[in-house]
């Protein structure tokens, strides 16, 4: 499919903004005598950010952000403090036990908060067999793209969708569990569909939407 640019006006402008940041910082750090070669070294930067990044481009390093804050707030955050020092348990009412909210709970959290923001990209962790209804597939593609993902966990799906009136760019990235931890706490979990996850299935898919015209 094609994969339009987008906003290149937009980038053009941050990188004509970080020009600016770039010589403003240089002068007044720059040792007296010395010369500025901010405007000179940056410059180049305008014709290729010029170009504009594709959706896919947008959607895989969303996607990238995503996966890197959820590993380490499960990593250095959740496990650290929940399994090795003990210090406060994680849990899925953690409201009512005064514990750490899960993973999955942070990136919905994170996922709702940017709606209200009024950003027009979403995302979303899913599944075809969700504990939490909320994470249903919102559309035919992407349970298809959820589908896609399943028997290819290798490979990310790429497609476009529909909501209202509303043309995305669809971008499926397959979730897979990654330790026992993740098949048998869902195998466990009474709202689960599905009990019998095991290690490496794709649980589900982080699922990015990039509006286009
Ligand atoms: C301690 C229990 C627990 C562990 C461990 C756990 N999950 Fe979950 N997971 C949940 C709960 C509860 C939800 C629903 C969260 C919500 O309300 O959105 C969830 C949600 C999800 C979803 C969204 C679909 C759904 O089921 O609602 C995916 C996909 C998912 N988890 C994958 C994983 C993967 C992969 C791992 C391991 C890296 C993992 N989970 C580890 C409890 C767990």
């Amino acid at each position: 499919m094609r994969h339009s640019r987008i906003g290149a006006r937009t980038y053009v402008g941050f990188a004509l903004l970080s020009v600016a940041l770039v010589s403003v910082c240089e002068t007044s750090f720059a040792a007296p005598g010395a010369t500025a070669p901010a405007l000179a070294t940056a410059a180049p930067a305008a014709p290729a950010a010029a170009k504009g990044v594709s959706e896919k481009d947008m959607a895989d390093a969303l996607h990238a952000v995503i996966a890197a804050d959820r590993f380490v707030y499960t990593k250095l955050v959740v496990n650290r403090l929940s399994e090795e020092e003990k210090v406060i348990k994680a849990s899925e009412h953690w409201e009512d036990d005064k514990a750490l909210p899960l993973p999955a709970q942070m990136l919905r959290a994170a996922s709702d908060r940017l709606e209200g923001s009024g950003a027009k990209f979403t995302y979303a962790l899913t599944s075809l067999f969700p504990i939490n209804k909320k994470n249903t597939p919102a559309s035919p593609a992407e349970k298809k793209g959820l589908e896609v993902v399943a028997a290819n966990p290798a490979q990310n799906y790429y497609g476009e969708d529909l909501l209202g009136t509303q043309k995305y760019f669809l971008a499926v990235y397959p979730d897979v569990a990654s330790s026992e931890a993740c098949a048998s706490c869902h195998n466990n979990h009474p709202d689960s569909p599905r009990k019998d996850w095991k290690l490496n299935d794709v649980m589900g898919a982080v699922v990015v939407r990039i509006p286009v015209q």
